[in-house]
């Protein structure tokens, strides 16, 4: 099957692969020349495990290849996904769709033949009406199917996310639709994926939804671990303890710094502000945002705290060991770490940082911030260290190494990888999450 991926970035460059990879025969368009150049050499945009291999197997094995020319990409292809970004827009939070709107009429001018116009970008309740109307008005001669197929996959485990996922949801309204998308997906069954068919507007629906329901999750149990720490307890023997009712379910029970990413925080936004049009409150969503968006300043107070408050922590320096907004990729869109080193900074605390993949990233968000080569460099002559990111690499550090290079050994653990009692033999003061 002839497939045109419109938009080469994180979901469009996985979903372009993988489909590849099922052994159909994939064109991923982009009109960034620059990204679509690399990506014929062989340069990924993005860091993702297992990507870059991914790609070259399959251009190697002629069934995926790049190119600018939408007009191009999309000849003959019988399922044109859309996969462009949907950022906030400016002002008021709304999801930005002048890009979803720009490739349908881009597609309606080009299509010769009958296909299937798939949304794979984020888009809010109504956007493949608005897409239907677009392709409907350019008067096309044959048929044309606009379906919603939202993307759950994860960045880190994005390839296993999209070749084993929980489930396939697509949104259509007719026969034609249906039928293709069970051709596109047909390789997944074998995996037992199940393609549940909903409703357009269902559809999408459906991943804003879920991005705030797991949002919630997390949000839920952040609080939950506040508490933990005032009344000791443990927050991990409390989401275990709650986690194994099948009712509630383990995941997205870990305590943390907040959420951050591309996703979450933008979904919510745009999820409340489709709720205000259609005055229809989401209460607990609009708490849920509040909750994690002031978490994040918070958890720079904490290890202000944990350096005997503000007074005594002005002047001295703090390390972070990692500041992408969770570990295996280079994002720091919304990253927790960017609120806490403000947070240092405006109490007049030095901060220096190391992350294994995203300084590049992290650099022009975070002025101030001297980035170093390693953890043990960004440790040496901390006043206190903050773990902000469960990088592999920081789940293993050589403690009494640590603790002869630092001026204090403060640990803040903002992710709970280390075990209290281990680390307080060695000689840290040590404050995490949730475990008093
Ligand atoms: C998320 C959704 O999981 C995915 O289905 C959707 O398609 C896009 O958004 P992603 O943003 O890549 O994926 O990362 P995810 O692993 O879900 O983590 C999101 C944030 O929540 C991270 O900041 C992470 O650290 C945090 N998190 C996650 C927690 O703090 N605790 C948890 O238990 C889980």
């Amino acid at each position: 099957m002839k497939i045109a991926m419109v938009g080469s970035g994180y979901v469009g460059l996985v979903s372009g692969a993988c489909l590849a990879d099922f052994g159909h025969d994939v064109t991923c368009i982009d009109k960034d020349p620059a990204k679509i150049e690399r990506l014929q050499a062989g340069i990924m945009p993005i860091y993702e495990p297992g990507l870059a291999e991914l790609v070259a197997g399959n251009v190697k094995g002629g069934r995926l290849s790049f190119t600018t020319s939408l007009a191009e990409g999309i000849d003959g292809a019988q399922a044109i996904f859309i996969a462009v970004g949907t950022p906030s827009r400016r002002g008021d939070g709304h999801a930005d769709l002048s890009f979803v709107y720009a490739v349908a009429r881009e597609v309606a001018e080009h299509l010769k033949g009958p296909a299937v116009i798939v949304t794979k970008s984020t888009v809010p309740v109504g956007t493949g009406d608005e897409v239907e109307r677009i392709l409907h008005d350019a008067g096309l001669p044959f048929p044309v199917s606009v379906v919603s197929n939202p993307e759950f996959l994860r960045e880190g485990a994005a390839i296993g996310d999209f070749k084993r996922p929980d489930r396939i949801v697509v949104g259509a309204e007719d026969e034609f639709g249906r039928q293709v998308m069970q051709d596109v997906y047909r390789p997944l069954f074998l995996n037992q994926a199940p393609l549940l068919f909903t409703s357009r507007r269902s559809s999408e629906l459906i991943k804003y939804a879920a991005n705030a329901f797991l949002a919630t999750k997390i949000t839920f149990i952040n609080e939950i671990a506040d508490l933990c720490e005032k009344v000791g307890g443990n927050v991990q023997d409390v989401a275990r303890g709650i986690g194994l009712d099948n009712r509630i379910g383990s995941k997205f029970l870990h305590a943390g710094p907040g959420y951050g990413g591309s996703c979450f925080p933008k979904d919510t936004l745009a999820l409340l502000k489709t709720a205000e049009d259609y005055d229809s409150p989401l209460r607990i969503v609009e708490a849920v945002a509040k909750v994690n968006d002031s978490r994040k300043r918070a958890m720079g107070r904490k290890v202000i705290e944990a350096m005997g408050g503000a007074e005594l922590a002005r002047g001295k320096t703090v390390a972070l060991l990692g500041l992408t907004f969770k570990p295996n990729t280079d994002d720091m869109r919304d990253a927790p770490a960017i609120a806490i080193a403000q947070t240092l900074q405006d109490a007049g605390v030095a901060v220096v940082a190391y992350d294994p993949e995203g300084m590049e990233m992290a650099a022009p968000l975070m002025p101030g911030v001297r980035m170093v080569g390693n953890a043990y460099e960004a440790v040496t002559g901390a006043d206190a260290v903050a773990l902000v990111t469960e990088w592999d690499a920081f789940r293993a550090l050589d403690l009494d190494r640590v603790k002869a290079l630092v001026k204090e050994p403060v640990l803040v653990d903002l992710r709970n990888v280390y075990r209290p009692d281990e680390v307080r033999a060695k000689g840290f003061a040590y404050t995490s999450i949730g475990r008093a």
